[in-house]
């Protein structure tokens, strides 16, 4: 079984029709990259994922639960096991950023402090961000606090992560560094992951899967090298020139 499966998935908000007939599956330790243009559905796939939101119509499997029939018990047993890189990175103002990254380790789970320590020292070495320990969110640039949101999505080590575009906002070599940090922890962890990304580098590198969306469909999906290579004209349109 597939660790997470789309099934024909609906959604519409009123007239909106955003997903139509969405289908894709990830298998356990498989990362899958979508790329999409600006409106597509892209976030709104990844809140399906994790229970944010609900089809109107279709299966949404994760590590084999169906995600839309848990019960606010059954759910937040899952996200547990469930990372989620937000795209405007949701930090809590009022805290440290040792204290946001600690977040997801002191909500229902028995975890010492000594862990704790531990466990975000760990994932902030990771994001290179070791000695921001006690800075707030606002004394921090974007791209910092694009890291502190990361450090946060990992630090319980989650089965599944769900990377809402990584690399926005960050300049080109930190872009890279996060791509080459998500790549090394699905190899490290055997972490499935889906990831939004408008970076075809970052595709490239974090990607074992690519799948190109539009319409609430995806219209080409295959080894990055090969969608990226790809000679479908709205394919083109979305990605520009090829590259290399
Ligand atoms: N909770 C919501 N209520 C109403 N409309 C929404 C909601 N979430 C997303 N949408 C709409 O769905 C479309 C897709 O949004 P989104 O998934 O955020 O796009 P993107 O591909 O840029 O991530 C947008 O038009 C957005 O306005
Ligand atoms: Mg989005």
């Amino acid at each position: 079984m597939a660790t997470i499966e789309l099934r024909d998935v609906h959604k519409s908000f009123g007239a909106q029709k955003v997903l139509e007939g969405l289908s894709f599956s990830v298998e356990q330790g498989q990362s899958l990259v979508l790329m999409g243009p600006s409106g597509s559905g892209k976030s709104v796939i990844l809140k399906h994922l994790i229970g944010l939101l609900k089809p109107d119509h279709g299966e949404v499997e994760v590590m084999g639960k169906s995600v839309p029939e848990l019960s606010g018990h059954e759910l937040s047993l899952l996200r547990k096991d469930m990372g989620y890189l937000f795209q405007h990175s949701a930090l809590l103002n009022w805290m440290s950023v040792f204290d946001n990254v600690a977040l997801p380790l002191r909500e229902g789970r028995d975890c010492a402090e000594s862990e704790i320590r531990e466990r975000v020292q760990k994932v902030l070495a990771l994001v290179m961000l070791e000695g921001a320990e006690l800075k707030l969110p606002e004394q921090l640039s974007g791209g910092m606090q694009k890291r502190v949101g990361l450090a946060r999505a990992l630090v319980t080590e989650p089965k599944v992560i769900l990377y809402d575009e990584p690399e926005a906002g960050l300049d080109p070599e930190m872009s890279a560094s996060i791509s080459a940090t998500i790549r090394r922890l699905q190899e490290e962890l055997g972490t499935t992951s889906v990831t939004v990304t408008h970076s075809t580098s970052c595709a490239k590198t974090v990607g074992d899967l690519l799948a190109v969306f539009e319409k609430g469909r995806i219209i080409v999906s295959g080894p990055p090298a090969e969608v990226l290579a790809s000679e479908l004209p709205r394919v083109r349109e979305f990605l520009g020139t090829p590259i290399d």
